[in-house]
């Protein structure tokens, strides 16, 4: 009889394990008795349900999964374990492949995460180790990344010539996480050092080593066993190796080393965020975004992406990590098309495609993004295109606006002196117009015939005809 920790929906209860077998087990809490599943079964409400030990179990939770929280203290290099502990960061986890790698983390599998690039694949297996005080020693492949970096070397130190552990060995040894970043770049003498450890048993024999040393990776199930979750390895990759799809300088990944993960472990997809998860991502790393910027530029990123079924989509690998990065630029800049062209825009090579990216820019999130007294921010209504024939209608300049000649005319004037529409734009004058979304150029090409008729000789005595 051993005491364990079930989980509940009031909370942890303390209870007696009287019986364990792999399909069931007979639990006795408050004096009654309660039969629950085997411990690799996922309980109905929670996986894991039960923890082992005296003391009451501190966890991370996520949709029914939970993962101990470690502390430096319980591993062999106290120091050196918390300096690998990943900083926490304002993070959302999407649920189904949060789950799938929760699960696979609790059942002691090792995982290949595979996805296109900047969708969350490092970052997901840092945040989760983050979130539970979890070491993590990362391996970025390039050329340079040699199997004594991994397995460990002879060198000279204080007492002579002595081992030193390698980054693999290490984390094999102390139950720290191991993320193969880049596999794909991993070069094939650095993948056969894999092998082993990608096995069911996860064993490297040293040969380098002075006695040959054996090192053995302990996959603890994180709910037993002093409450360490153990080694476990974390691959990610773009693709499985090739020039395919634009990863090039990847290496064409040897079937074997897939198979390790596919036959022993776990394979999970990290697909492009839903916009649901992608808006939720960034309220969750960006608060200060105002609500509709955040809206707009998920809705754009999701139609760039697509294809709309005729033609292809115009930006297919605009990615989460681009995203966030375009709407922080917007913030700065008020300018969403600015902020494109400091961010994504420039790698787009055909001039069409720049231009077609720039018109949904501003058809979608606005021209400019204007702070309101509050503090809070919200971009321009979506541009109208500018059409000849929409000219006098009232929706351009609504005759009831008591400002509309007055704009008409600073416009006219500023342009026969030669002022920029930009440096036009920011006459003080302008300043309603520009809440409503109108520019410069709209106020005076769109203004109605009544304005133009009423100004002809002005229009005649600019220097440089403003139509
Ligand atoms: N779900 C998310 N919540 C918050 N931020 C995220 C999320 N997904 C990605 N990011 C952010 O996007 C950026 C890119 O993420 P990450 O580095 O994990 O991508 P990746 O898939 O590993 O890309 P690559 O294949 O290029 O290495 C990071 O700044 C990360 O913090
Ligand atoms: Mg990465």
């Amino acid at each position: 009889m051993s005491i364990v920790w079930m989980r509940t929906p009031e909370g942890f209860k303390r209870a007696e394990l009287l019986e364990g077998s792999p399909s069931q087990r007979l639990l006795k809490i408050g004096g009654e008795e309660v039969a629950i599943p085997g411990e690799n079964l996922p309980h109905e409400n929670f996986f894991p349900a039960l923890y082992e030990g005296e003391a009451k179990p501190d966890v991370w939770e996520f949709e029914g999964r939970s993962l101990p929280k470690v502390r430096s203290e319980q591993f062999g290099n106290p120091e050196q374990a918390k300096a690998l502990v990943p900083e926490v960061e304002p993070y959302h986890f999407p649920r189904l492949e949060t789950v799938c790698i929760l699960d696979g983390i609790i059942g002691g599998d090792h995982m290949l995460l595979f996805g296109g690039t900047g969708t969350g694949k490092t970052s997901r297996v840092l945040q989760i180790a983050a979130r539970i005080g979890q070491p993590v020693v990362r391996v970025n492949f390039n050329a340079q990344v040699s199997p004594s970096d991994l397995l460990g070397f002879m060198g000279i130190g204080a007492q002579g010539t002595v081992w030193h552990d390698g980054l693999l060995t290490t984390a094999m040894q102390e139950g720290y996480w191991i993320l193969l970043d880049e596999l794909d770049f991993c070069p094939p003498d650095v993948a056969s050092v894999l092998f082993p450890v990608l096995e069911k048993v996860s064993r490297v024999v040293l040969k380098e080593h002075p006695t040959g040393k054996v090192v053995t990776g302990e996959r603890l199930k994180p709910w037993t066993e002093a409450r360490m979750t153990g080694f476990r390895v974390f691959a990610t990759g773009n693709s499985f190796g090739g020039e395919a799809n634009g990863y090039h300088g990847t290496q064409q990944q040897n079937k074997a080393l897939l198979n390790r993960f596919t036959g022993h472990g776990r394979v999970v997809q990290i697909a492009g965020m839903s916009p649901r998860d992608e808006k939720a991502m960034l309220r969750e790393r960006c608060p200060w975004l105002p609500e509709k910027l955040v809206r707009r530029a998920v809705k754009f990123a999701q139609k760039v992406r697509q294809s709309d079924g005729q033609n292809a989509a115009v930006l297919p690998d605009f990615s989460t990590r681009e995203l966030l990065n375009w709407c922080e630029k917007t913030m700065q800049t008020r300018s969403p098309v600015q902020a494109a062209s400091m961010t994504f825009l420039p790698l787009v090579e055909d001039e069409s495609t720049r231009g077609a990216l720039q018109d949904a820019i501003l058809a979608i999130v606005g021209r400019r993004l204007v702070l309101n007294g509050s503090g809070n921010a919200d971009p321009r209504p979506p541009r109208v295109p500018a059409d000849p024939n929409a000219r006098g209608s009232a929706s351009v300049l609504d005759p009831a606006n008591p400002n509309r000649e007055a704009e008409f005319l600073a416009v006219l004037d500023a342009r026969a002196k030669g002022l920029s529409w930009k440096a036009i734009e920011d006459l003080p004058v302008l300043r309603l117009a520009r809440r409503n979304g109108m520019t410069a150029w709209e106020i005076l090409h769109r203004a109605p015939a009544d304005l133009y008729a009423k100004h002809a000789d002005r229009i005649a005595s600019a220097k440089k005809p403003a139509r």
